[in-house]
């Protein structure tokens, strides 16, 4: 989604800000754009399409002081004329992530004021505001009292032709961070955008604003109060993600999974026995006071939670409820002070997922855990206990390791809690420990059935769409695969618990219909059976993925893709791989652009 970078320094700071974006990229984009300030003028260069593009056109230019934005649209189509950098009078540039509601409000004032507009953005407004009060302060009065109008959500970076040596920014509700250099300061929206230049990082706070110079930066608070913030020395490195010998990330970011799941899981394994303290220090004070969880996350890691859901109350026999992150932060709920509020997320900046963190301290939770994979992100710094899954970086839009590893996360969670709560003996833990340790080698052995997979995605290269089934802790997996397929090959897919069909959805079967269906051979499996037998009497194609001893036989319009044997409590995570390769393939299949999915960015920072 939109990405920030901004630079001051004494040096040409162009290509700072085009690495910056390319740092960027990963996350989603439709048109990128660079102002600097060169001789008391702004020079500004934008372009639709992909960041190299702006390098391109930006080779020849020079400038000190400058921002630049990668733009994922919101209001207005994307191109050019939208792209940020936004200009009030050749005076003052903006660029902006985030939405700003009352913007028509404002921008019926604005042109009343004789303010002409040139695109169709939220963000044009805040770059008239604050030419609309420039003239009778300094930059940072002009943008304190224009933020003052705004209701929404931002991160802003702000320039002025005629003060080559200061920039201001300011965030509330969308992640930015200050770079700490010697002689020279940075902003960006994340911090893999200044590892080029820093490690030296300051997170700001809700409603922060900061005058940024050469030498020097001051930071105000939301009441305007200049306050100290802690000067951190991020972790993250600078090493560039290789495709290596893969086509895709998504390809190579499925590969790397059994790795992916040992390093989530390397400290546990290495022990004899599970302890709170994983989860932070305070855990071991506050595990045993919880009566109860409230899971929120979006997209793939909301079916990761809805996983967990069926672990924490049939193994640690704990009460779980599973919220959709963008419902539940609107929802006048009820809150328990001894619940614990486990947010999920990869990126740990979802817009959505941290609003309902948010919302849920506000309404009166206490303990709050992140399961999230990047750590410096906003939601691990505002959650009391956290747990890092160690995926690595996620590049492609689709989420492949990131979920399970959450999977491998929400697991430990389960265990420790049922350890806690008394419902698992030191035997049975020592067995849980024993599957964990198995489970990078049992994922590989699924990764092994890459060819087969590839040949069955063949038939679904001209579906309009596919039904997924599953059932139990299997139906979240089957959504999981439903949302894998529709995200990269824009086959429309649904998911259902396989009891259901009968209540609508076998009415959509016919011979044009691929019915994807996890079978583990658990207790359900003879149910699943009979739905099975459903789909098969009503003409519907069978794909179906089952463990050994299943005895379902490939026939006619049925085809098996063998699993290994049952996985017992984790079989959700090596059944999750077989769909990641199908949606794989099948946009192979497609020629879609399967790392940058159309409309789709990696990082959702706004609503
Ligand atoms: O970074 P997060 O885990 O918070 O992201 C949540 C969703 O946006 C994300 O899982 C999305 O659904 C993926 N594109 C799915 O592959």
């Amino acid at each position: 989604m939109c990405g920030i970078v901004g630079a001051v320094a004494k040096r040409n700071i162009v290509s700072i800000l085009v690495n910056g974006l390319l740092r960027l990229e990963y996350r989603g984009y439709d048109s990128a754009g660079l102002v600097v300030v060169h001789d008391g003028k702004l020079d500004r260069v934008r372009s639709i399409g992909r960041v190299a593009e702006l390098a391109t056109k930006s080779a020849n230019t020079y400038g000190e002081l400058g921002i630049a934005h990668t733009r994922w649209a919101t209001h207005g189509v994307p191109s050019e004329r939208n792209a940020h950098p936004h200009i009030s009078r050749d005076l003052i540039a903006v660029v902006h992530n985030g939405i700003i509601e009352n913007y028509e409000e404002l921008r019926t004032d604005l042109t009343e004021q004789g303010y002409e507009f040139t695109s169709d953005t939220d963000t044009e407004v805040i770059a008239h505001l604050i030419h609309s009060h420039y003239a009778q302060g300094s930059l940072l009065v002009a943008t304190q009292m224009a933020l003052s109008r705004l209701i929404g959500a931002y991160a802003i970076g702000v320039v002025a032709a005629d003060n080559p040596h200061q920039l201001i920014a300011a965030r509330k509700g969308s992640p930015l961070l200050l770079g700490v250099g010697e002689g020279e300061h940075f902003i960006a929206s994340d911090m893999s955008a200044l590892l080029q230049v820093t490690k030296n990082v300051v997170y700001l706070e809700e409603g922060d604003v900061v005058e940024v110079n050469l030498a020097n930066y001051r930071i105000f608070d939301t009441q305007g109060i200049s306050i100290q913030r802690p000067v951190n020395v991020s972790q993250l490195n600078n090493d560039s993600v290789e495709l290596g010998e893969y086509q895709h990330y998504m390809q190579k970011e499925i590969h790397e999974q059994p790795q992916a799941l040992a390093d989530t899981l390397e400290s546990v394994c290495n022990s004899q026995t599970m302890v709170p303290g994983i989860f932070g220090a305070e855990a071991t004070a506050i595990f045993p006071q919880i009566d109860s969880i409230l899971i929120l996350a979006c997209g793939t890691s909301h079916h990761a939670g809805m996983v967990a859901r069926y672990w924490l109350e049939e193994i640690a026999g704990i009460q779980c409820t599973v919220e959709i992150a963008s419902e539940y932060r609107y929802r006048a709920s009820v809150a328990n002070p001894n619940t614990l509020v486990v947010t999920i997320s990869q990126s740990g900046e979802t817009a959505d997922t941290l609003a309902a963190l948010n919302h849920a301290k506000v309404t009166g939770h206490l303990f709050t855990l992140a399961i999230c994979n990047v750590p410096e992100s906003a939601i691990i710094r505002q959650s009391k206990l956290r747990f890092l899954t160690r995926a690595g970086p996620e590049i492609g839009v689709a989420s492949t390791k990131a979920f399970t590893t959450q999977l491998a996360a929400l697991f430990l969670l389960t265990l420790v809690l049922a350890k806690l709560r008394g419902r698992i003996d030191p035997e049975r833990e020592q067995q849980f420990l024993h599957e964990l340790r198995h489970l990078p080698s049992a994922v590989k052995k699924v990764l092994a059935l890459e060819p087969q997979i590839a040949e069955l995605s063949r038939n679904f290269a001209d579906k309009q769409h596919a039904l997924f089934l599953g059932r139990g802790l299997h139906y979240p997996i089957a959504l999981e695969g439903a949302l894998k397929l529709k995200e990269i090959s824009y086959i429309h897919a649904e998911a259902y618990p396989a009891g259901e069909l009968k209540h609508g959805p076998l009415a959509l079967v016919d011979k044009d219909m691929p019915v994807v269906s996890v079978a583990p051979n658990d207790m359900l499996l003879e149910k699943l059976k009979s739905n099975l037998q459903e789909v098969r009497a009503r003409g519907g194609e069978l794909y179906v993925f089952a463990d050994a001893n299943t005895h379902i036989k490939e026939a006619e319009g049925v085809h098996i893709l063998q699993m290994p044997e049952h996985a017992g409590f984790l079989s959700p995570i090596l059944h999750t791989i077989p769909l990641q390769l199908l949606a794989y393939y099948v946009a192979l299949q497609k020629g879609t652009d399967v790392d940058k999915p159309r409309n789709l960015a990696k990082s959702v920072t706004v609503e």
